[in-house]
């Protein structure tokens, strides 16, 4: 049967922790509610791109505008989406309106998501954040295909290492395949610091391991991932995690969210085994291209690149400020119901482009090929997207004075799904799938 590891007693596992400026503690069990699912067989029904074009003469007030928003219809017009995917850059585009074909699952479908991102379960009254499609500029996406990508995992394991963002995707793809798979023949199994779903007809896993450094810190051991503590990394120490990485047929990294909450980061001076507590503080970009070193000489010295296909994400964004998109209503990404879609000035909702740079151009000077999932810019556009009032902890919802109080209590760092990680998903299957 199955196995689920945390989901029957609860034991208030905190995986999911993030800390941005705000500290918000994401303890709290972790119910992935199977008492209430059922199994839905769940086809891939979806039309492609459609070729008869249609117009469109949807309007929808935004924000006290009216604005005509870019539905799939105005995209089918034009004929410029046609470079192979190969020679595309799909990080590039724009995000379209496109119910036919999006959500790729519906909430309630898919039994492994947790209930801190089913934010129409959680109250949520607006689900329009779930009909985007991104459509990249000069080519297209092609069509995600569970049982395609299944064929593609076959004896192979495919793991996502990094923070909790990362899970959230990890979430994602869970659903994305799930219901190709006959029930019974999947499961899922937690210890410490991964969460594995099994596959058995295709004797394949789609894991997430928890490292929000990389390398080695005391953020790592799950009582210490509320982000109550201040982090202590130890930049040049990787291998305790890395050795659960090895014989991983894809590994997608990430490391952001926890770098931002000071200036500096605490860096150990020895090691924690034996038992240091002196530290010193760092710059954060110095620190941040240290671990990234670290990282490096880690997958070159033991990612067989014949056998191992190596991602890094680029950062997540966060939705902090709403005078970041000119909204002077707002506080944060609380209340926010559709993308931003003026694309004419370069958007800044703070992310450290800094550290973008530092991921960038380290993944693209290694040894062994690296894939750079450029999913930074994209994701900034999408205010609409947090989980912010309607995630869930430990079975419980926020209160009407949490939410009267969205400076603390919104997460617009988290994803509602279905959502934007299921578009990072259909991003990485496009890079996968082009591989022969
Ligand atoms: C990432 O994508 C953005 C948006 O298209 C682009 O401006 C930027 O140059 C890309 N960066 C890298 C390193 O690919
Ligand atoms: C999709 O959007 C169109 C335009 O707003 C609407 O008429 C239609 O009912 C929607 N379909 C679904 C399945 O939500
Ligand atoms: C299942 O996959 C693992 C790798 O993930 C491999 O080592 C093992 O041999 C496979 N077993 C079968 C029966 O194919
Ligand atoms: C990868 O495969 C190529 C061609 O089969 C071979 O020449 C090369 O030595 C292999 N590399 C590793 C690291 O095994
Ligand atoms: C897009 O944003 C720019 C800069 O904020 C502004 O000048 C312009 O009027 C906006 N365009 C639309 C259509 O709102
Ligand atoms: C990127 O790499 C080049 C060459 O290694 C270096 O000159 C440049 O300063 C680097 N930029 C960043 C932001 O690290």
């Amino acid at each position: 049967m199955k196995h689920f590891g945390i989901s029957q007693k609860c034991q208030s596992i905190p995986v999911l922790v993030a800390m941005a400026f705000f500290l918000i503690s994401f303890l709290g069990c972790f119910l992935f509610n199977i008492e209430n699912s059922k199994f839905i067989a769940f086809k891939f029904s979806t039309p492609g791109l459609q070729k008869t074009p249609k117009k469109s003469h949807d309007k929808e007030s935004i924000e006290g505008k009216q604005k005509e928003l870019p539905f799939l219809e105005k995209r089918e017009e034009d004929t410029k989406h046609v470079l192979p995917l190969e020679s595309c850059d799909i990080f590039t585009g724009e995000w379209v309106l496109d119910n036919k074909t999006h959500p790729l699952y519906k909430e309630d479908e898919c039994e492994f998501l947790s209930e801190w991102v089913t934010c129409v379960r959680n109250g949520r009254k607006d689900s329009l954040y779930q009909n985007w499609r991104w459509q990249p500029r000069d080519c297209s996406l092609p069509k995600f295909e569970a049982k395609l990508l299944l064929e593609k995992l076959k004896g192979k394991r495919l793991m996502f290492v990094g923070d909790s963002i990362h899970f959230n995707q990890w979430q994602s793809l869970v659903c994305l395949v799930q219901s190709s798979i006959a029930p019974g023949k999947k499961s899922l199994d937690y210890s410490s610091y991964t969460f594995v779903f099994k596959i058995e007809e295709y004797n394949a896993t789609i894991e997430s391991y928890w490292a929000p450094f990389l390398v080695e810190s005391n953020s790592d051991p799950p009582t210490m991932r509320d982000g109550k503590s201040d982090a202590v990394i130890m930049p040049e120490s990787i291998s305790k995690h890395g050795d659960n990485w090895k014989n991983v047929d894809f590994l997608i990294f990430n490391t952001y969210t926890w770098w931002l909450k000071y200036p500096n980061i605490k860096v150990l001076r020895g090691s924690f085994d034996e038992g240091a507590t002196e530290y010193d503080e760092v710059e954060r970009h110095i620190a941040y291209e240290r671990v990234l070193k670290t990282w490096a000489k880690w997958v070159e010295e033991n990612v067989d690149p014949n056998r191992t296909s190596v991602f890094f994400s680029s950062m997540f964004p966060q939705h902090l400020r709403s005078s970041d998109w000119n909204n002077p209503d707002g506080i944060n990404c609380a209340e926010e119901t559709i993308p931003i879609l003026n694309m004419s000035t370069p958007l800044d909702v703070s992310t450290d482009r800094k550290v973008f740079a530092i991921a960038a151009n380290i993944t693209q000077s290694m040894k062994i090929p690296v894939h750079f999932l450029n999913i930074t810019t994209l994701s900034e556009y999408r205010k609409d997207a947090h989980t912010s009032f309607y995630n869930s902890h430990g079975g419980k919802l926020l209160s009407p004075e949490q939410k009267s109080n969205p400076a603390v209590y919104a997460d617009c760092l988290h994803w509602c799904l279905p959502g934007v990680p299921d578009t990072w998903n259909e991003l990485l299957y496009a890079r996968t799938m082009a591989q022969s």
